[in-house]
């Protein structure tokens, strides 16, 4: 197939393909089509840099549908791929949301295997991968995002040799012992080497995949340790050198800075805490309602902490927003049974009429209500089970310019590599979670700002300009490399 659909159509530069497109097609019930800007923090963190690059993004609109679409939203190109509603509930909800999420997640549920699952997963790769071969120009540079979509470099590779192909993958790898329990883990491993670059998050991601392109694929690769956004690992495919690197993603954070300081957010910010009695602390956890997000683990310590009347619940309010998601997928359905719960219960227990300990909305709240959020919160809780990085962290700390609020963060977390100067827990270990929130409750206002002033610095110098750039300057260089690869 050549490059771009029609004569007339040369196609893309620069190609972004990922399951979910930036924006959500809703239709009303007169059928007018708006858009919403989707969830989840692969959206949040590519949203920039596409509109900055002017490209095209291939994606699904996120409702049943049966024909493609083209549209300009916000600058962007968007290319959707039609997903009927029995493929989203096997590729979308069963294999990428009920097998690969969780065996990624630390198997915190347990995956699922159906082979009806994976080979609608193998169909809907390779419906991708003929949308994106229509969408880029000649030699254009085309971006795969995330583990729906692992077999799209390959797939892509067989249809347009003439391309450049990166993958990055936004939730972590899991360790050896885990993959190996997947059916398909050598095709996977396979449709990732389609790549010319795959990156992850974490040195720890990248050096797992190399052992297993070793071991399920029989390549030869680099042995030497991966370093953050340098010592490139490499896999010897053929005559095609891929490489493989750490790039940890993050956020505009120097646009989150400026607009939290705008008057109006500062404004909003002091009627949040007004409208709830002006309590002395305010916590405040932010998630899609995901069971890898530890929600429960934050509501448990806050719970015990109020038995044991190491908090106030005459001066404390804890906010949880929490998004829906993946709602017709069983463990979720659990899950927020069981956190809707435990909120019940704080507040039977701890609440006043109109006052309850616990405020928690299930929805998403506008952008502007979320920075007032962050700018209002004494005590940030971040408590996943296992995370690839948690951008919540990032935007929390982006919107400190006061070097007011703390951190708590789970060690699980990719984040946890870089904001050393959290409050950080182990979430599986609940004294130690709740000694880390009482920790960031009594801080002293001077060990507070010492705190997030490290915390500030480390954000706003690499933000997600810096991830992409990284990212995307060593996909386009020549491969030459630190390390060279040896069969082992
Ligand atoms: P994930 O990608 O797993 O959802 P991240 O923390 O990396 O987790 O990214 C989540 C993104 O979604 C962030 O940009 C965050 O601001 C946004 N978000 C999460 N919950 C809400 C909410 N209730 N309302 C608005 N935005 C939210
Ligand atoms: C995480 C994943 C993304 C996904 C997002 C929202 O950030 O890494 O790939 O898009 O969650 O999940 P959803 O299933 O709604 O797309």
């Amino acid at each position: 197939m050549g490059p771009a659909g029609s004569s007339d159509d040369p196609g893309s530069e620069f190609v972004v393909v990922a399951n979910r497109l930036p924006v959500d097609k809703v239709v009303d019930a007169d059928g007018n089509v708006t858009w919403k800007r989707s969830p989840g923090g692969l959206v949040t963190a590519l949203e920039p840099i596409l509109r900055k690059h002017k490209g095209a993004w291939v994606g699904w609109s996120g409702a049943a549908e049966s024909d493609t679409e083209e549209a300009e939203v916000d600058g962007i190109s968007i290319r959707s791929v039609p997903l009927s509603a029995e493929e989203i509930a096997e590729y979308y909800e069963g294999f990428s949301n009920a097998t690969l999420w969780p065996l990624y997640h630390d198997v915190i549920v347990k995956p699922e295997y159906h082979r009806e699952w994976w080979n609608a997963y193998v169909e809907i790769n390779r419906r991708f991968a003929e949308a994106t071969s229509k969408a880029a120009a000649h030699g254009a540079i085309v971006w795969v995002q995330d583990y729906q979509l692992q077999l799209v470099p390959k797939m892509l590779r067989m249809l347009r040799p003439d391309l450049r192909i990166g993958f990055f993958l936004h939730i972590p790898f899991p360790p050896v012992e885990l993959f190996m329990q997947l059916p398909w883990r050598t095709e996977i491993i396979e449709g990732l080497l389609g790549a010319d670059l795959i990156g992850f998050h974490l040195p720890g991601g990248a050096q797992n995949f190399l052992y297993l392109a070793r071991r399920l694929a029989g390549q030869a690769t680099s042995k030497g340790t991966v370093g953050v956004r340098s010592r490139f690992g490499v896999v010897q495919v053929g005559f095609r050198t891929v490489r493989v690197g750490a790039f940890p993603i993050s956020i505009d954070s120097g646009e989150l800075d400026t607009q939290s300081k705008s008057k109006d957010i500062r404004s909003r910010a002091r009627d949040i805490r007004k409208e709830l009695g002006n309590p002395k602390t305010i916590l405040l956890g932010v998630d899609r309602l995901d069971y890898t997000k530890g929600i429960d683990v934050r509501l448990r310590a806050l719970s015990e902490l109020l038995d044991e009347g190491r908090i106030d619940p005459h001066d404390t309010v804890m906010i949880q927003l929490a998004t829906p998601s993946r709602e017709r997928v069983e463990s979720y359905v659990r899950m927020r049974a069981g956190i809707e719960q435990l909120v019940g219960n704080i507040n039977g227990q701890y609440g006043e009429v109109g006052h309850p300990v616990v405020e928690y909305l299930n929805r998403s709240v506008p952008r502007n209500d979320l920075l007032a959020y962050y700018v209002v919160a004494d005590v940030m809780l971040v408590t996943p089970l296992r995370d690839g990085m948690n951008l919540v962290a990032k935007e929390y700390v982006a919107c400190r310019s006061d070097l007011g609020g703390a951190l708590v963060l789970s060690e699980f977390t990719g984040a946890a590599a870089e904001l050393r100067t959290a409050y950080q827990a182990n979430p599986y270990d609940l004294d130690g979670v709740k000694d880390a929130i009482v920790a960031a409750v009594e801080q002293t206002q001077a060990e507070g700002k010492r705190r997030m002033r490290a915390l500030r610095r480390q954000v706003l110098t690499h933000d997600v300009e810096k991830w992409a750039k990284s990212f995307l300057d060593t996909l386009t260089s020549t491969t030459e490399t630190t390390s060279s690869a040896n069969r082992g």
